[in-house]
């Protein structure tokens, strides 16, 4: 069984890695990050939905079902369409938490990062009146944490991350809200810089964080062993990762942020 899993770049392995080490996802993993056309967030939409369709269609020639797309942006532009396209692969979307903050209402607001096309779109849109919580919900793009995300020098622009972020919270009294949600894959690799921000900004302030990795990993383990009895039994765990372009820098971070993971990873040009 193989399971597909699908990012811009290097933000889906937030969601990998939550799988992999807190529920335990065992078997065949292929992971494409689209590194050559990474960030989404402030292309084209028209472009982006063929690239996601071209990155799809690819894992699914390669055998993968179910497929995480660990992307919000991807999600709320082409998940629909591709459901309707590929009707025998389970697609497992990715959305920003906000049924989880509003479940946890705490007579407070509640911010949603997010890439300037996810807070665009109809599917987040819709699920916030569904919700019923449009008076409580504060939209923010924040595309330039998945620049730095993508960086090469990364690990050394702390401080440029830590000053992005002041500025992006400095335009919100965080103590009128309960919860960030953070409703992009590639933004909990600064879950530190957000907690040193807010603590600096706030020092008695105890807003919650959030992402959706979890909630999608329970997902996806549950609809494996739907299609698959003998998952129990599954004893192992290879990565293979897709790069659209030669990076060695991805293949660092990537092997950083799955430290933890303790997988065999092996990387392909795509
Ligand atoms: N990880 C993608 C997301 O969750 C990043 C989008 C981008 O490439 O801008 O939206």
């Amino acid at each position: 069984m193989k399971i597909g899993f699908f990012d811009s770049g290097l933000g889906g392995l937030t969601v990998l890695k939550e799988a992999i080490e807190n529920e335990k996802l065992k078997g065949e993993i292929y992971y494409l990050g689209d590194n050559k056309n990474t960030p989404y967030g402030l292309k084209d939409e028209n472009f982006v939905k063929k690239i996601v369709e071209k990155n799809i269609k690819s894992l699914i020639e390669c055998g993968c079902n179910p497929i995480v797309i660990a992307c919000n942006t991807a999600t709320s532009l082409s998940i629909k369409e591709l459901r309707e396209k590929y009707k025998d692969i389970i697609f497992i979307g990715t959305e920003p938490a906000v049924k989880v903050a509003s479940d946890a209402y705490m007579h407070k607001k509640i911010l949603v990062l997010a890439t300037s096309i996810t807070i665009k779109q109809e599917k987040l849109l819709n699920l916030i009146d569904k919700l019923n919580i449009k008076n409580y919900v504060q939209l923010c793009a924040a595309d330039k944490l998945v620049q730095f995300a993508e960086d090469i020098n990364c690990n050394n622009l702390q401080k440029e991350v830590n000053d992005y972020i002041k500025e992006l919270l400095s335009k919100y009294d965080l103590n009128e809200f309960s919860h960030i949600v953070l409703g992009c894959t590639h933004f909990p690799l600064f879950y530190e810089n957000f907690k040193m921000v807010i603590k600096e900004l706030y020092p008695n302030c105890n807003i919650n964080i959030i992402d959706g990795a979890k909630g999608i990993s329970i997902n996806l383990i549950k609809h494996i062993k739907n299609i698959n009895k003998d998952y129990d039994n599954e004893t192992n765990t290879k990565v293979c990762i897709f790069l659209t372009k030669e990076s060695e820098t991805f293949k660092i971070r990537s092997r950083q942020i799955l430290n933890n993971s303790k997988v065999d990873i092996e990387y392909k040009l795509q």
